[in-house]
């Protein structure tokens, strides 16, 4: 797989916002030799332009979160093939600030994975612990805690999934300017990579991506790290400006 620079664009932007901005990284990616997937998860209302708009082999638009049903009365939700009928080709789940404020818990997420993985949808789920967790040392544990939950849970168990990015994104780094080191995460990240392969064998193809305050002056530490292919990223991906960087450093 190409290495992932993702853009989480959160409840941010306007019409005008993505269509300058998936103009600019139509343009880009034509002047660029690109071997990196770049995906672009605006606010549901944005998704069809942004498809519309993308317009590179190696650009796409996701959404960010699906329903954990197929359709029916579920007044706010969204359903993954809807996401799929407006070209949306990924998903992010399990995004900390979905299970923060949203209540997304195992089941649900696990429910939520089976919807993007019937409809076509690649998913990005979300994983990471707490400040409190990481001072006391239980990332291994909170993080292959969470990985269990979902991917045996019951639900999942007869869904095969082709191809699953495993965003690692500690809480405490989400919007705060403060990361992790990041031989840490790939330290982290080979522990993870062996319960994956050994236990979760549903899961044909994946990659590990790093998640919270990148930006420039950092990425280059995480994607040079052997098991980081990417980044899921917030604040930095609002502007090409600062966002193209990161494609750059990861293109290299
Ligand atoms: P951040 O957000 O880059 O602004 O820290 C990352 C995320 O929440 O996915």
């Amino acid at each position: 797989m190409n290495p992932f620079v993702l853009a989480n664009w959160k409840m941010n932007g306007s019409k005008n916002d993505i269509e300058r901005y998936c103009d600019e990284l139509t343009a880009y990616f034509h002047r660029l030799e690109p071997h990196v997937t770049c995906v672009v998860f605006p606010p549901f209302p944005y998704i069809a332009l942004s498809n519309q708009k993308l317009q590179h082999q190696f650009l796409f638009s996701g959404a960010q979160d699906c329903a954990a049903s197929a359709k029916g009365a579920f007044t706010g939700d969204v359903a993954a093939s809807m996401i799929r009928d407006c070209g949306g080709k990924y998903v992010i789940i399990g995004h900390s600030e979905r299970r923060q404020y949203h209540h997304a818990e195992n089941t649900m997420l696990a429910d939520k994975l089976k919807q993007a993985t019937k409809a076509g949808l690649t998913p990005v789920f979300c994983f990471g612990e707490s400040l409190e967790e990481y001072n006391q040392g239980q990332q291994m544990q909170t993080c292959a805690k969470q990985l269990e939950a979902v991917f045996k849970h019951p639900h999942l168990q007869d869904t095969p999934l082709k191809r699953v990015i495993l965003a690692y994104e500690p809480v405490w780094a989400i919007g705060s300017g403060l990361t992790p080191n990041p031989i840490d995460v790939q330290n982290l990240l080979e522990g993870l990579n062996d319960q994956v392969l050994e236990n979760y064998t549903q899961i044909e193809e994946f990659s590990f991506v790093y998640g919270g305050s990148v930006n420039e002056a950092n990425f280059q530490g995480f994607i040079s790290q052997p098991l980081i292919k990417g980044a899921l990223v917030g604040g930095a991906s609002l502007k090409t400006e600062t966002f193209i960087p990161l494609i750059e450093i990861a293109n290299q």
